[in-house]
């Protein structure tokens, strides 16, 4: 009884209410527009560049890679322009020593060195000619706009954009610290490591995860209008949403294309409300903040995304464990274990090591219906090395579980509701009839059950929202969005190089020319060589 009792007073500590969740969602639309006004602020609102949304008939070969969580994916991507797409990919694990290497060259050098790899084993016939080419040709610039892959880099951190392929990062999130990186361009990183390589990639795009959602949301799912939202619930958690020009209202520095009248803005909301002025903050909240390696910040982020909730939850389970007015994990004897064994928690638990529960038991927990909740006792065995858990335990488990991702997904709500309304799409009588599509990817949607039940029940209590408003927010699975999208950014801005200069204009014609092999193109008035 007592485990019970305790169980719901815990419960109830993550209760975000129908009144908080309103009031946060004002302050998140008061947040946004300060972002758009100044730099510096909670809500970054990064400008990304990219001004338009694709509609499905964009078509090319393209390559693409992936850095932002536990794994580092490069693949390959050929778009077919009916809103259909190929893909090849490899994925390999981050060595954790490089997440806090010493120096920016030893992780981009380890990134390049796998998009090697992945040339030499998926597009060998290029990468031979490519050599080839470069044994056979001997002015420094006479390869120069030979057969190259343009390369879209999803790089899934804040970093102030200055351009399509250039932006310097502002911090690392996520379990990163390389305090060398800091301040620097991360395409200009990639891009010395490639050449150190002399492969034939260009980083011509760089791409948060979030805009490479909404791109691939977009293409693949074009309604009249695309895609309004991005949204990552992973490993971290963001958004990146089309924004009117007119509503940005901070200097931009770089080029881009204003016919359009949008552009797509990076949100970086995981550092919304830093100053915790509506954001829930239990003790648990507080000690998982102070051992993270970004204390004070990402603090939205702390609260919904799958990197901390199994840290939230293990920190409450400990504090349950060590409580000595209730029996958690702990039996007084073989009877009073329906399983009619005692408990055990092996020293080596993740349990007692910080970061040591994996938020996907969560989902384990959340999914097992079964009368004694054997799947989650024996996942509990398998995962957490707890022998014979008993079934109050296991019951305890799923509550508090149950609570803390609740409370994510209500907060998740939050910020889908102020996006949907900053967009006017609810009250503009344009769009009346046109769903509000949102693209969504990452682990926690994907995999943890009705997490999107729970951010549609949210929903519908928003002031401005509503039950009809909820009805027409269409959220989405955009899968590879970080694949797809870093593609599809890498063609606008191989077609913004096309366009630059009348001597680019000639260069590609020449690049076309020789990687069909047909005669030479002049290059300002010069015969050209050819491989
Ligand atoms: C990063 C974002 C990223 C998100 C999802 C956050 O920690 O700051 O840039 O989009 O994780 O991967």
């Amino acid at each position: 009884m007592a485990l019970e009792a305790e169980t719901k007073s815990i419960v109830a500590k993550f209760d975000y209410t129908d009144d908080d969740v309103n009031k946060a969602v004002d302050e998140f639309l008061r947040q946004m527009g300060e972002g758009l006004e100044k730099d510096g602020t909670s809500l970054s609102q990064i400008p990304t560049y990219v001004t338009g949304v694709p509609n499905g008939t964009e078509k090319g070969l393209y390559m693409a890679v992936d850095l932002g969580g536990t794994n580092f994916r490069v693949c390959s991507i050929q778009l077919n322009g009916d809103s259909t797409f190929n893909l090849t990919y490899t994925k390999v694990a981050i060595p954790k020593e490089l997440m806090v290497a010493k120096t920016a060259e030893e992780l981009f050098a380890f990134l390049a060195k796998q998009i090697e790899l992945f040339l030499k084993t998926h597009h060998e016939e290029q990468f031979v000619a490519h050599i080839r080419r470069r044994m056979t040709v001997s002015s420094p610039d006479g390869f120069r706009d030979e057969n190259v892959f343009r390369l879209g880099f999803t790089f899934s951190f804040p970093v102030q954009q200055i351009g399509i392929n250039k932006g310097n990062l502002i911090r690392w999130t996520k379990g990163f610290d390389i305090p060398d990186a800091i301040g620097k361009d991360v395409c200009a990183l990639l891009q010395i490591e490639i050449d150190k390589l002399h492969l034939p990639v260009k980083v011509a795009a760089l791409v948060n995860d979030t805009v490479g959602t909404l791109m691939a949301r977009s293409y693949t799912a074009p309604g009249k209008t695309g895609a309004v939202l991005g949204a990552i619930f992973g490993t971290g958690t963001n958004g990146a949403y089309v924004e009117k020009l007119a509503n940005l209202k901070k200097p931009l520095t770089g080029e881009y294309d204003k016919s359009t009248g949008d552009m797509v803005i990076n949100t970086e909301w995981g550092s919304f409300d830093n100053q915790l002025s509506v954001l829930p903050n239990t003790p648990w909240d507080i000690a998982l903040d102070k051992t993270s390696v970004n204390p004070g910040i990402q603090m939205y982020e702390k609260r919904v995304s799958g990197m901390f909730l199994g840290e939230i939850l293990r920190l409450v389970l400990l504090d349950l464990v060590k409580n000595p007015n209730v029996s958690f994990l702990r039996d007084d004897n073989s009877n009073s274990n329906d399983w009619k064994s005692t408990t055990t928690i092996a020293q080596n638990s993740g349990i007692y090591t910080p970061w040591g529960l994996d938020t996907a038991i969560m989902s384990v927990a959340a999914a097992d219906n079964t009368p004694e909740l054997s799947t989650l006792r024996q996942e509990l065995e398998s995962t957490l090395n707890i022998y014979s858990p008993a079934y109050d335990d296991a019951q305890a488990f799923k509550a508090i579980a149950g609570a803390v991702a609740r409370r994510a997904a209500r907060l998740a709500a939050v910020a889908i509701a102020a996006i949907v309304l900053q967009t006017g799409k609810l009250t503009d009588p344009a769009s009346a009839d046109e769903p509000i599509d949102v693209g969504v990817d990452g682990s926690l949607v994907e995999h943890y059950p009705y997490f999107r039940d729970m951010i549609y029940e949210t929903l519908r209590i928003i002031k401005g929202v509503g039950g009809e408003g909820a009805k027409r927010i269409r959220i989405g699975i955009a899968k590879d969005g970080s694949g797809v999208g870093a593609a599809l950014i890498a063609l606008v801005a191989a077609n913004m190089e096309k366009n630059t200069t009348p001597a680019d204009y000639f260069a590609e014609l020449r690049f076309q020319a020789i990687s069909h092999h047909l005669t030479t193109v002049p290059e300002d008035g010069e015969t050209a060589a050819t491989d």
